[in-house]
């Protein structure tokens, strides 16, 4: 049985940084409200011209870098994101021509918020079924093009950047478990009501924004990621307190500190980067993750729980050894 382990992450963002008080200016909002309801003091804003696959060939190549492995031993890449750079070919697809690997299965995955955890679990499982020993895991965003500036209530929460791992194969774990849900009964509570079968007009007016029942969205967010904690310890016959890291999904710091509570962890153990980042969407777990590790938290065989909550309802969770 062969199971999957990081051997290297990576992560970029935008040089544009906005802040709180430059929102502000644009929308009827103020920093202490953003702050104290969300968390996010800055965002970074991709320039004109910067997209999804360059932000996320520059989270690649330092993954890449850190594996020590040539880029041409990848030979699967999987990339969450729900701001490609075109309808058609997958930015997977342009990530891998700019990588100049030519013929393995390269897919996007658009699971919203949770891509990076679908992705992970669908790498994963190519490399435990031993279809593929070297995989390129990314999550990249340009969320700030799907948002409607006017909107105070949810241009303030957003943010572009992208993260990767490489993940290999091995004989131990590694990757532990996976587990992931959606539920579209709630889909028009969270959505972008516009793109290529319906109100294409829309996309290209440039008008396919983001809409959120925020507060709805909220309450479902802290039961179900609540939940998932469950879920994946009871999987594995383990202890809350066998984890040594969370790294939650970055939309907000308060739904992040109430899946923190459930688990019983240490707001010390917890990887935040929502002041500094927003929310990224599928780009905000391998953010954080690339963040810890580089800087020493986040060890060898540290034991690590990834959840996440978004756009479908989607939600999941991965349980790793580092
Ligand atoms: N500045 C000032 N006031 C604001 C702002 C703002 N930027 N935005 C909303 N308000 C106002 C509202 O109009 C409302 O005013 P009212 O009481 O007079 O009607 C008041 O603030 C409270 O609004 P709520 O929406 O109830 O505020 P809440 O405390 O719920 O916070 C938030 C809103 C931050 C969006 C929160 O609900 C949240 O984080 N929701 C979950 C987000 C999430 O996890 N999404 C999933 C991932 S995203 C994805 O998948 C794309």
């Amino acid at each position: 049985m062969k199971y999957s382990r990081i051997t290297g992450t990576g992560s970029y963002l935008p040089e544009k940084i906005l802040t709180n008080a430059e929102l502000e200016r644009m929308v009827e909002t103020s920093d202490d409200w953003i702050v104290s309801r969300t968390g996010v003091r800055e965002r970074r804003i991709a320039a004109e011209g910067e997209n999804t696959v360059d932000l996320a060939e520059r989270a690649a190549r330092p993954a890449i870098e850190a594996a020590g492995i040539d880029t041409q031993d990848i030979d699967l890449i999987v990339l969450a994101t729900t701001t490609p750079d075109q309808v058609f070919p997958a930015t997977a697809c342009l990530l891998q021509k700019r990588l100049e690997l030519h013929g393995c299965p390269a897919f996007d995955i658009q699971a919203v918020c949770t891509g990076f955890v679908y992705a992970l679990d669908v790498a994963d499982k190519f490399i435990r079924t031993e279809s593929a020993k070297c995989a390129l895991v990314v999550g990249a965003e340009t969320f700030s093009r799907i948002i409607d500036w006017t909107d105070r209530a949810t241009c303030v929460l957003f943010g572009d950047g992208a993260g990767a791992v490489i993940i290999q194969a091995q004989d131990a774990p590694g990757i532990i478990s996976s587990h992931l849900h959606a539920d579209g009964q709630y889909t028009s509570l969270l959505e972008v009501p516009a793109g290529v079968s319906q109100s294409y007009d829309k996309v290209r007016n440039g008008q396919a924004y983001v809409r959120m029942g925020g507060s709805e969205v909220f309450k479902v967010a802290v039961n179900t990621l609540g939940q998932i904690v469950d879920e994946t310890l009871a999987a594995n016959n383990m202890q809350k307190s066998d984890v040594t890291w969370l790294v939650p999904h970055q939309a907000n710091i308060r739904i992040i500190a109430a899946t923190a509570r459930k688990l019983g962890i240490s707001m010390d153990h917890v990887v935040v980067t929502v002041d500094r980042h927003g929310n990224t969407s599928a780009a905000s777990i391998p953010l954080a993750f690339d963040e810890a590790v580089r800087d020493g938290r986040i060890k060898r065989d540290d034991t690590v729980l990834m959840e996440a909550f978004g756009g479908g309802f989607t939600w999941g969770s991965v349980l790793l050894k580092y």
